[in-house]
C-alpha cells in the first residue's frame, strides 16, 4: 500500500491477507503523529484506548471515556488521507449491550471520523459485532490479552498458555469472524496459537506480542519510538529512543535560555518605533523578516 497512495479500506485489508501482503498498523493520538505515521507508510492507524496510559498517565485503560476517544479520533482523522482509521470503543461503552455498542460506535464514526471500531472480547461479543456489522459499522475484534479485563486477568499477562485458555481464544476469534468482524487483533498470546488462529480464520489477524505468523502487526507508537518508559514489554521493539533524544533537546534549550545563548537576533523581531525602543547591546535592529504562514504576528 505504501507507494500506491490509494485509500485503505476494510476490503483492502482482506485482500492483503489473501495475497499474503503483511499489514502494518500503529496507534496515533493526534494529527501531527497521524501525519508522521502515514508518511511512514502504515496501512492502519488505531486510536487506541492505550491513550489512557501513554497520554493521560493512567495505570490502566479503564477510565478512558467515549468523549475522550472522540476528541483524539477527530484530531487523528484530520491528519490522515490514505490510512484506514480505527477507533477503540472504551470500557463500558459497549459491554452493556448491542444497542449501547451501536450508539457508541456510531459516535466514533459520526463525531470522531473513524472508519471502523475495535472492541475487546471473544464469543460473548459476537452478537454485538453482528449488530454493528448489520448497520454498516465495520468491526475489528481483539482477543487474548485484553487490557480492559486487566483486573480479571490479574494483570497484563500473556494469555492462552493452557488448553482451556487457548481453546477460548481460538473459539473467540472464530466467533468474531463468523459474526462479521473484518479483522482480529491477537494480543499477548503464544506464537503457535497465533499461527493456528491466523490459518483458521478468513479475516486478517493483527498481532501484538503474538509472534511473526499473524497477517499484520500493531504497536503503540510511544513504544515503537522509545517514548514510553513505564512499561517495557518483551514484545516491543523500540525503533528509536526519542524519549532520550527529547530529554537532551530540552536540556540544551534550558541551558541556552539560562546562558542567554537563545534567542539570538535570528529568532527575534527587530524594528520597534525608535522613540519607544530600548537601546540594545550590539548593532542596530534589522528589519523584520517577511512573515511566515505560521508563528507570532507581532504582538
Ligand atoms: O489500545 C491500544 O492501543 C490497543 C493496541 C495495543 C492493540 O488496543
Amino acid at each position: 500500500m505504501v507507494g500506491s497512495k490509494s485509500k485503505v479500506t476494510v476490503r483492502t485489508l482482506q485482500e492483503m491477507k489473501r495475497s499474503g501482503e503483511r499489514i502494518a498498523m500503529v496507534t496515533a493520538y493526534d494529527a501531527t503523529m497521524a501525519r508522521i505515521v502515514e508518511a511512514g507508510g502504515v496501512d492502519v492507524v488505531l486510536v487506541g484506548d492505550s491513550l489512557g496510559m501513554v497520554i493521560q498517565g493512567l495505570d490502566t485503560t479503564l477510565p478512558v471515556t467515549l468523549d475522550e476517544m472522540i476528541y483524539h479520533c477527530r484530531a487523528v482523522a484530520r491528519g490522515l488521507k490514505h490510512a484506514h482509521l480505527v477507533g477503540d470503543l472504551p470500557f463500558l461503552s459497549y459491554q452493556t449491550g448491542p444497542e449501547d455498542a451501536m450508539r457508541s460506535a456510531g459516535r466514533l464514526l459520526k463525531e470522531g471520523g473513524c472508519e471502523s471500531v475495535k472492541l475487546e472480547g471473544g464469543e460473548e461479543m459476537a452478537p454485538t459485532v453482528a449488530r454493528l456489522v448489520t448497520v454498516g459499522i465495520p468491526v475489528m475484534g481483539h482477543v487474548g490479552l485484553t487490557p480492559q479485563s486487566v483486573h480479571a486477568m490479574g494483570g497484563f499477562r500473556v494469555q492462552g498458555k493452557d488448553d482451556a485458555s487457548a481453546e477460548r481464544i481460538l473459539r473467540g476469534a472464530r466467533a468474531l469472524c463468523d459474526a462479521g468482524a473484518y479483522a482480529v487483533v491477537l494480543e499477548g498470546i503464544p506464537l503457535t496459537l497465533a499461527a493456528r488462529v491466523t490459518a483458521e480464520i478468513s479475516v486478517p489477524t493483527i498481532g501484538i506480542g503474538a509472534g511473526p505468523h499473524c497477517d499484520g502487526q500493531v504497536l503503540v507508537i510511544h513504544d515503537l519510538l522509545g517514548f514510553f518508559d513505564e512499561l517495557r514489554p518483551k514484545f516491543v521493539k523500540r525503533y528509536d529512543e526519542l524519549g532520550e533524544r527529547a530529554r537532551s533537546a530540552v536540556s540544551a534549550y534550558v541551558a541556552e535560555v539560562r546562558s542567554g545563548e537563545f534567542p539570538t537576533r535570528e529568532h527575534s523581531f527587530g524594528a520597534a518605533p525608535p522613540r519607544i525602543a530600548a537601546p540594545t547591546p550590539g548593532s542596530e535592529p534589522e528589519p523584520d523578516p517577511p512573515r511566515k504562514a505560521y508563528g507570532p504576528t507581532g504582538c
